[in-house]
């Protein structure tokens, strides 16, 4: 039987990539959105990955949606925390609602995906939980106050879900993207943009692929002792 797979935020981006290349490798893979019925649509079109739609920030949703998962595919083995959102502005012009509202979607977020799912890692005696944080979470980003906060505390998420987790077969991992070509990075004005591919010593945007193949790696047997890490892949634009 094939494992079962869930990616948030799994229809588009890396997100999208990470679904694709889960399915390819075996497992059953559900991938959720929020909001794009179009792209969704597309994507199943495509892969003959079913999308199901539900907010990640509404923990109500999030764990019905995943009940659904379940009936369907069954137990989710793997789990991979990926959607997010971004509402950059300079902090003196940052509002309380863009502050929530990343802060909802990309921390609860998190919360809300791993939460219900844990239970029944924990009683299977397996599980792998795959957290995308970002570069930005690492080092910070001039108009990210909101969404560094969010991506640095992914970090701590995992941390400690590791060490709940590992007695129970399940290892919970991170992997901070650099500037991905995505949807998300493309709307960065221009000038800002290249000035950031400037400053990547690979010469590069990153590909949605270059991420999805960390996670495969992660969600296999091979990574069992592999737990509470953070795998960078930024083409050296920062070093940890
Ligand atoms: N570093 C230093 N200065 C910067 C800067 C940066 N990265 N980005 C913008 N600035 C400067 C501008 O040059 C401008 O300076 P001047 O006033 O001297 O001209 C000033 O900051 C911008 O001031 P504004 O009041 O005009 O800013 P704004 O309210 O119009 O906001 C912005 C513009 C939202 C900051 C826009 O520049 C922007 O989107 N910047 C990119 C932010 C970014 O990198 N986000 C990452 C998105 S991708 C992602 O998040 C995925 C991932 O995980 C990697």
């Amino acid at each position: 039987m094939s494992r079962v797979a869930l990616v948030t935020g799994g229809s588009r981006g890396i997100g999208a990539a990470i679904s694709t290349a889960l399915k390819d490798a075996g497992y059953s893979v559900a991938a959720t959105y929020a909001g794009n019925d179009e792209a969704a649509a597309k994507f199943t079109e495509s892969t003959g990955i079913k999308t199901y739609k539900w907010d990640v920030a509404d923990y109500d949703a999030s764990k019905a949606g995943i009940a659904n998962v379940e009936a369907d595919l069954g137990p989710i083995e793997v789990v991979v925390a990926n959607a997010g959102i971004t509402r950059d502005a300079p902090f003196h012009k940052m509002t309380p609602e863009q502050w929530h509202q990343v802060i909802n979607t990309n921390l609860t977020g998190v919360f809300n995906t791993i939460h219900p799912i844990w239970p029944g890692m924990r009683e299977r005696k397996f599980g792998r939980v795959v957290v995308i944080s970002s570069i930005n979470g690492q080092k910070g980003q001039f108009a990210q106050v909101n969404y560094a906060a969010t991506k640095a505390g992914d970090l701590g998420i995992i941390k400690s879900l590791a060490q709940e987790g590992a007695r129970a077969g399940i290892t919970a991992n991170a992997i901070c993207p650099g500037y991905i070509a995505t949807d998300m990075v493309m709307a960065v004005p221009e000038k800002v943009r290249e000035s950031i591919i400037a400053q990547i010593p690979a010469g590069r945007l990153g590909e949605p692929e270059d991420i999805a193949r960390a996670v495969l790696f992660l969600a296999s047997d091979d990574a069992s002792f592999i737990n509470g890490s953070t795998i960078t892949a930024n083409g050296a634009q920062y070093i940890t």
